[in-house]
C-alpha cells in the first residue's frame, strides 16, 4: 500500500494565514499531547511569522514556546519554516548569524527545517542547508512556486538536483499563492521524481479552490507528503482539511498513518477557538472565501488586500484596476520574482508608486534600490536594463553574494549592545532578528520579574 504522510499546519501556516498568527501558546497547550498521538509525518509549529508575532504581539518568548511544544510532543517531528539567508526577518543576515540561528532552532527542538528563498536563488539557501545537516536535523529544500516564461520544468528540475547536492533530505513544492493547478502539479511532481530520489512534500493553499485536486494529482504523480490543516482552521487562505484528505485518500487505498479518532479530538478542540476568533474579528470571513482573482492576475491573495489598503491610505481607490495591471508589468521588469515575502511587498509597492506618480519608476523606495543592486540575490531573469539604469543611476550593482559583504561580528556586537538583557544566545538572536521588538519584550520581561519579586517579599 502506498504511503502518504501528513504535515499538520495548525500551529504555523493555518494560524498565520487565517488569524494573523495570533494563537498564543496557552490556547493550544491543551491539545499538544493528543496531537502527538495522531501519527503526523511532521507538525509545522515554528518559524515564518510566528517568531515575530510572539515577541511583538503575544508577549511570548518564541524559543520558550518551542521548548514547551517539544516537551509535550516527544514522538512527533517538529518542523519550522526558514527564509534562507533572511532567517525569519526581511533582509539578509551574515552567514554567522544564519548558522547560529539554525543551530539554536535544532538545539531547542526542531527536527525539520523547510528552507526557501523568494528568488529561488540557491546561494541564499546554501548556508542554512549546510548548517541544518551539520546540526543533525533534516533540511527540506523548497521551491517557491510561480509561473512565468522563465520558470520552466527544466529550471525547477535543475534547482532540485542542486539542492540534493547541497544535502537536503526532502524537496518541497511551496505554492504560497494557491495557483498550482492539478495538471501543472502532476507534470512538476513527475519531472522531479524522475530526476531525484528524495521524498517530495506538497504545500499549497485553498485560496483559489484548486488545492484538493492539486494534491490528488500530485499524489498520483508520486508526491509523498501533503500539508494540511485540521478542519476548523482549514480552507480559504489556509491549507485543505486534514480529516477530509485522510478520509478520501484512505478510501483510494493509501496508508496515511493517521489515527482518525485523534483527528476528531483535535477538531473538537479547535472549533470553539475558531468561533471565538470569528466573533472578535481576528478571523475575517473574507479569508475563508474562494478567490479566483489570483488565477487571472497571478497575484497572491494577501498582495491584493495590501494593494487595496495602500491605495485606500492614499485616497486613490479609483486607481485599483490600473495598479492591478501594473503589478505583472513591474514583476516582468524585475526579472519575474516569485511573489512571496519580501518580493511581493517590493513589487506591489512599486506598482502603486508607478500608478500614483503617473510615471513609471519616478519614485523608488530604498528596498527596491537594494533589490536592483542585487542585495536580495540573483533574479530569475535579468532586470530590464533600462529600468535598472533609471533606478540605480550611477550606483553599481554588488558582485557575488551580498551576505559575504556583511560584517562577521554581528552577533558579538548585538551581545554587547544588549548587556544584561542577553541572558542566553537565543536572546541575542531574537534581538538580531527584530531589534526594537525584542528590546521591548526584554523590558516587559524584566518588569514582570521585578513585580514577582515584590509580591514574594510581601508574602514573606
Ligand atoms: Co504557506
Amino acid at each position: 500500500m502506498k504511503k502518504v504522510g501528513f504535515t499538520e499546519t495548525i500551529l504555523r501556516d493555518a494560524n498565520q494565514s487565517l488569524v494573523a498568527t495570533r494563537l498564543p501558546y496557552e490556547k493550544f497547550e491543551g491539545i499538544l499531547e493528543t496531537m502527538d498521538k495522531a501519527g503526523f509525518y511532521s507538525v509545522e509549529c515554528w518559524g515564518g511569522a510566528t517568531f515575530d508575532v510572539c515577541l511583538r504581539f503575544l508577549n511570548e518568548d518564541p524559543w520558550e514556546r518551542l521548548r514547551k511544544i517539544r516537551a509535550r510532543m516527544p514522538n512527533t517531528k517538529l518542523q519550522m519554516l526558514l527564509r534562507g539567508q533572511n532567517i525569519l526577518g526581511y533582509k539578509h543576515y551574515s552567514d554567522d548569524v544564519v548558522r547560529r540561528f539554525v543551530r539554536a532552532a535544532v538545539k531547542n527542538g526542531i527536527d525539520i527545517i523547510r528552507i526557501f528563498d523568494a528568488l529561488n536563488d540557491l546561494d541564499n539557501l546554501k548556508v542554512a542547508i549546510e548548517e541544518t545537516v551539520a546540526s543533525g536535523a533534516m533540511a527540506s529544500g523548497a521551491i517557491s512556486y510561480t509561473t512565468s516564461p522563465v520558470h520552466t520544468l527544466d529550471k525547477y528540475v535543475a534547482m532540485v538536483k542542486e539542492m540534493k547536492q547541497m544535502g537536503v533530505g526532502s524537496i518541497c513544492i511551496k505554492d504560497m499563492a494557491g495557483i498550482l493547478s492539478p495538471q501543472a502539479a502532476y507534470d512538476l511532481v513527475s519531472a522531479i521524481k524522475d530526476a531525484v530520489d528524495l521524498p517530495l512534500v506538497m504545500h499549497t493553499h485553498c485560496t483559489t479552490g484548486l488545492a484538493f485536486m492539486t494534491y490528488l494529482k500530485a499524489i498520483e504523480a508520486g508526491a509523498d507528503v501533503i500539508d494540511t490543516a485540521i478542519s476548523p482552521f482549514s480552507g480559504g487562505t489556509s491549507q485543505p482539511a486534514t480529516e477530509t484528505l485522510n478520509y478520501s485518500l484512505r478510501e483510494l487505498g493509501y496508508d496515511t498513518g493517521l489515527d482518525e479518532a485523534v483527528l476528531y479530538q483535535m477538531a473538537d478542540y479547535f472549533k470553539p477557538i475558531r468561533a471565538e476568533y470569528l466573533a472578535d474579528g481576528t478571523l475575517n470571513p473574507i479569508s475563508m472565501a474562494t478567490d479566483t482573482q489570483c488565477l487571472n492576475y497571478q497575484i497572491p491573495g494577501g498582495m491584493l488586500s495590501n494593494l487595496l489598503s495602500q491605495l485606500k491610505m492614499m485616497n486613490a481607490l479609483d486607481k485599483f484596476d490600473e495598479a492591478l495591471l501594473e503589478t505583472p508589468r513591474v514583476r516582468k521588469d524585475m526579472g519575474y520574482p516569485p511573489l512571496v515575502t519580501p518580493t511581493s511587498q517590493l513589487v506591489g509597492t512599486q506598482a502603486v508608486q508607478n500608478v500614483l506618480a503617473g510615471e513609471r519608476y519616478k519614485n523608488v523606495g530604498a528596498e527596491m534600490k537594494a533589490y536592483c543592486r542585487g542585495e536580495y540575490g540573483k533574479t530569475p531573469a535579468p532586470i530590464d536594463p533600462e529600468v535598472k539604469a533609471k533606478i540605480l543611476g550611477d550606483e553599481q550593482p554588488i558582485q557575488g553574494r551580498y551576505a559575504a559583504t556583511l560584517p562577521a561580528d554581528t552577533f558579538e556586537k548585538a551581545q554587547a549592545q544588549l548587556g544584561a538583557d542577553a541572558r542566553c544566545e537565543e536572546d541575542v538572536l531574537s534581538y538580531i532578528a527584530f531589534p526594537q521588538v525584542a528590546e521591548s519584550f526584554f523590558e516587559k520581561r524584566r518588569e514582570a520579574e521585578e513585580k514577582k519579586v515584590r509580591y514574594s517579599i510581601q508574602e514573606i
